[in-house]
């Protein structure tokens, strides 16, 4: 346990990214409720916006700040009309910034349907999934892959005629991120909710491609040193199905890069829609968190969207400095979170528009602080 306070660093960034922050502040502010907190908060501003207004996407001292803090809280980046010279995004310098130059190599994204939460299909709410059946988590590769920068253009005479991604697979980031998974499969314990077996799936096209096989190849050594935890293989086409139609069969599931990240999409749904996908972005000794929703420029500046992935995102970042630090006041204060998570979406007092409701962001972040407050009481 550590005598200092750990250094939060919150990066809200552009569109939607500041608006659930500010919910998300006052989520932390209940957790220390006057009383001095273990942690401190420091906002940064940074983004696609902070580039188009100067010229940087860091403001000074930022970048260095939040790349010696305990552990960041990403808002969102992005911003339509604003990229770099390269082409790359505006704000990639953030998320990829990061997750590369931190090393955060496991992108960990839970799919949990709450009680109280409703879904969409059809433009229709329908009760396709329930709470019982949809509870596993996709750890995704998150240092290389498709994401890696070895790719180029070939351009003739003023024109572009090929452009090449080039996929990458290491033995070193399939083993790590492998390993992740089962650590993980044996740290939740709970196993898939159809029969409590504990469970690692491994989700790829190695019908197809040779990165792929050796991903299996390297998936059957290290997950052979886990004699208690089923190993199991799908092609991520068929994984699709599978998981929409059978989720309960699902306890942990690792894949590559790009698969991970379209896959965790279609996931959202399962949990409610992308208001409720929170991310892990999870290294050695850094972490960073984030809704997966992204900016939303649609839904920006209105105070309606839904920040309840950014308050399971504050209980993931919680959650990993008390497993880092071996630090119980901080698991604690996760679990807070989690229960009044948990509470307001039963009780259905915050549904934003997205859930059908009227509840605004800000709406949202003082039920979850009223309920962190009343420590589970109504
Ligand atoms: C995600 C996002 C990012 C990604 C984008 C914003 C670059 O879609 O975190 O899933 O592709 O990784
Ligand atoms: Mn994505």
């Amino acid at each position: 346990m550590r005598e200092t306070a750990y250094r939060i660093a919150l990066l809200p960034g552009d569109g939607t990214g500041p608006e659930v922050i500010r919910a998300g502040r006052r989520v932390l502010d209940a957790l220390s409720d006057g009383a001095v907190a273990p942690w401190t908060l420091e906002e940064y501003p940074a983004g696609a916006l902070y580039y188009r207004d100067h010229g940087t996407e860091w403001a000074p001292g930022a970048e260095q700040a939040a790349r010696s803090a305990d552990a960041i809280l990403l808002g969102a980046v992005g911003w339509p009309g604003v990229s770099l010279p390269n082409g790359d995004i505006a704000g990639a310098g953030l998320i990829f910034g990061l997750r590369f130059g931190l090393d955060l190599y496991a992108n960990v994204r839970p799919c949990r349907l709450y009680p109280g939460v409703r879904h969409r299909v059809s433009g229709q709410w329908k009760e396709v999934w329930t709470p019982e059946n949809v509870d596993f988590v996709i750890v995704r590769e998150n240092t290389e892959g498709l994401y890696t920068p070895i790719r180029g253009a070939l351009s003739r005479g003023g024109g572009t005629e090929v452009a090449i991604d080039t996929r990458v697979i290491t033995r070193k980031g399939a083993e790590r991120v492998i390993r992740y998974a089962f650590d993980l499969s044996r740290g939740r314990g709970r196993g898939a909710p159809e029969d409590h077996r504990r469970r690692v799936t491994c989700v790829d096209k190695a019908n197809v491609l040779r990165g792929c096989q050796f991903f299996r190849e390297v998936f059957e050594e290290v997950g052979a040193q886990y004699p208690d935890i089923e190993r199991e293989y799908a092609y991520v086409d068929a994984f699709t199905q599978w998981m929409v139609r059978n989720p309960e069969h699902y306890d942990v599931v690792v894949t590559t890069n790009m698969f991970g990240d379209i896959v965790t999409d279609l996931a959202a749904v399962l949990q409610g829609g992308m208001g409720f996908a929170a991310g892990g972005n999870i290294g050695v000794e850094h972490a960073m968190f984030e809704p997966v929703h992204g900016s939303s420029p649609k839904h920006a500046g209105k105070n309606e969207i839904n920040p309840f992935a950014t308050f399971s995102a504050i209980e993931m970042l919680l959650r990993w400095l008390g497993e880092r630090h071996t630090d119980p006041r901080m698991t604690a204060h996760a679990n807070r979170v989690e229960s009044a998570i948990a509470q307001v979406l039963a009780s259905g007092s915050a549904r934003t528009y997205d859930q059908g409701g009227t509840a605004t962001t800000s709406d949202a972040g003082d039920r979850v602080a009223e309920a962190i407050r009343s420590g589970g009481r109504t």
